[in-house]
């Protein structure tokens, strides 16, 4: 079974340009709390590496494109995030790396709650260990 839970988002735009909206009303599955993007990774830098405990986000290429890499324990999967109107689901307890940022990548990732350290894995024994039980 494959970790990929897609969002696609319609283009709203007319001749003037693309408009997307991206909220729990167009089909996230949940309220944001929190946005943050990145940028300016080389083809040759590696992101994330980490699962949460209990955070639930989504992330979309709105510029450029990146592959993002899920792990559940069992399955590991990887994905070209390259459409700013196609979301991915990182829910919780699901290991992600991103890697191969294209030079134009912004990566908007949106979550339903603060930053919190404390809800981070950042272990990979330990994220194991934690969906073994
Ligand atoms: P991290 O989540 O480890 O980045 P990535 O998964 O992309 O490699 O975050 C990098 C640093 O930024 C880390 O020190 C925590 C900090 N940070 C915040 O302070 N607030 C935030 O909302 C996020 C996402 C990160």
């Amino acid at each position: 079974m494959s970790l990929a839970n897609f969002i696609v988002f319609p283009d709203l735009g007319d001749s003037r340009g693309s408009l997307v909206v991206m909220d729990d009303l167009a089909g996230l599955p949940f309220k944001i709390r929190r946005a943050y993007y990145l940028f300016g990774s080389g083809i040759k830098e590696s992101r994330g590496f980490h699962a949460h405990k209990t955070l639930h986000q989504v992330a979309v290429c709105i510029s450029g494109a990146c592959k993002m890499v899920l792990d559940d324990g069992e399955v590991r999967d990887e994905f070209r995030l390259n459409s700013p109107f196609r979301a991915i689901e990182l829910p919780p307890l699901v290991w992600h790396e991103m890697h191969e940022f294209s030079e134009d990548c912004v990566l908007l990732v949106l979550a339903d709650n603060y930053y919190d350290e404390a809800d981070y894995l950042r272990n990979y024994e330990d994220f194991l260990e934690r969906v073994s039980v």
